[in-house]
């Protein structure tokens, strides 16, 4: 944000006649990137705490993940899935060891493996079970992608309107209410679909025994238990997956952000008794499974091991939530939600959130909102103690600007 007004100008105004007016974009050219640090066009340094959208998980530039990456690119990148690629199988591999799940199918984003979970879970029920069961159970305030499928299963109307009619066999019942999800449930619904921590809904953490409670529930109404850890999952909260903090064991997950730490990727997990749903030729995605997003993400599970950043990440984010404690003395900051390094500070009206992330960006930070009254951060999982107080001071005065200009202004 050192550029002349006339360089800002012209950067919004090129992007005014190019792209599609869907997005709301900060003048900011980010231009490369160091760690957890991004650097602009003209080398003014930003504390990255936006992360990508929870997606460099590794922050920029890490070495171990840009030779892998330039590695791959010079063997082979895409080969289809017309044959096997041994960057996809050991992905593959490595995820099912790690986790409850037999098979996977990967494909490039967190709303196709939502669509690949939707599509997964009504095919099993007409193919394998011989059952007519369509209907999904999803969660109010919830989020799970833009395409036409993931979007039937948001709960959240800001989202879905003006593009209906969408999918049928959606049914939103209230989030971390077990008894709803029980209710909604009838002889044609063939799958409950949560996030176990709603992420853009505004960070909403579940009770303890919610997600046990709905397995239980699942199994005695002999439905699918689908969890979408496209936001939680990859280490977010301090376990690989979210779910194994609730103690659960999900029929399907879905990730995808952080998996291969900024190279597009999008994996879901399924039991191998589920998988069955699917033939050959029944789904499929042509980039899915490449081998350079496959490398990528081998890469990430590398290095989450050898740097111990799930460790890492409960400890630098247990320090933000201490530190966004803090701040709840302040006018307008109304309390903290959240889980490891996926956490919230929500504001009161009083505070205007589009003017602190400006604040924030002057001051050298980038910041992210979710739901109605949070501002949320999603530092890389390599973030250090130092500069989680460093990113919280920035916060602090960033607010307390926002809150001086709000007041002026009136
Ligand atoms: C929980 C959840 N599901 C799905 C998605 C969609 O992912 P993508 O934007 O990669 O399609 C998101 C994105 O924010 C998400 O948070």
């Amino acid at each position: 944000m050192e550029q002349s007004i006339e360089e800002t100008l012209d950067l919004a105004e090129r992007a005014k006649r190019v792209f599609t007016p869907n997005y709301r974009q900060a003048p900011v050219l980010f231009v490369r990137g160091e760690g957890v640090f991004l650097y602009d066009n003209q080398d003014k340094r930003y504390l990255d705490f936006a992360g990508g959208i929870a997606v460099s998980s590794l922050g920029h530039n890490h070495p171990k993940l840009v030779s892998a990456i330039a590695d791959q690119a010079g063997k082979v990148m895409q080969t289809s899935n017309l044959f096997l690629n041994e960057p996809a199988l050991e992905l593959a591999e490595r995820l099912t060891q790690m986790s409850f799940a037999d098979r996977v199918f990967f494909c490039n984003s967190g709303t196709e493996a939502n669509e690949a979970a939707i599509k997964l879970a009504r095919r099993y029920m007409k193919t394998v079970r011989k059952e007519n069961r369509y209907k999904i159970v999803c969660a109010q305030n919830g989020f799970h992608g833009r395409t036409l499928g993931s979007l039937s299963a948001t709960g959240q109307e800001k989202y879905r309107a003006d593009f209906e009619p969408l999918l049928p066999g959606f049914v939103y019942v209230p989030y971390n209410d077990a008894n709803a999800v029980e209710e909604a449930i009838d002889d044609e619904t063939c799958a409950v679909m949560m996030e176990p921590i709603q992420g853009e809904g505004g960070l909403i953490v579940p009770d303890d025994d919610y997600l046990k409670k709905l397995r239980a529930i699942c199994d005695a109404k002999h439905v699918l238990l689908i969890l979408d850890e496209v936001q939680t999952g990859v280490g977010r909260t301090g376990t690989f997956f979210a779910y194994e903090q609730f103690d659960v064991t999900p029929d399907i997950v879905t990730i995808a952000k952080g998996l291969a730490g900024g190279v597009p990727i999008g994996a879901m997990l399924c039991t191998r008794e589920v998988s069955e749903g699917f033939t050959p030729g029944s789904h499929g995605s042509t980039f899915g499974g490449n081998p350079l997003a496959c490398r990528a993400a081998c890469t990430v599970l590398d290095v989450i091991k050898e740097e111990n950043l799930l460790q890492n990440v409960r400890e630098t984010g247990e320090q933000l939530q201490h530190h966004l404690q803090g701040l709840t003395k302040m006018r307008g900051v109304a309390g903290v939600r959240g889980r490891g390094l996926l956490q919230g500070l929500v504001v009161t009206p009083q505070i205007n959130r589009a003017q602190v992330r400006i604040e924030a960006l002057l001051r050298g930070l980038t910041i992210t909102q979710a739901g109605e009254d949070t501002l949320r951060l999603l530092p890389p999982l390599i973030v250090t103690p130092g500069q989680i107080d460093w990113g919280v001071a920035i916060l602090r005065s960033s607010i307390i600007a926002a809150m001086s200009r709000f007041v002026g202004s009136n």
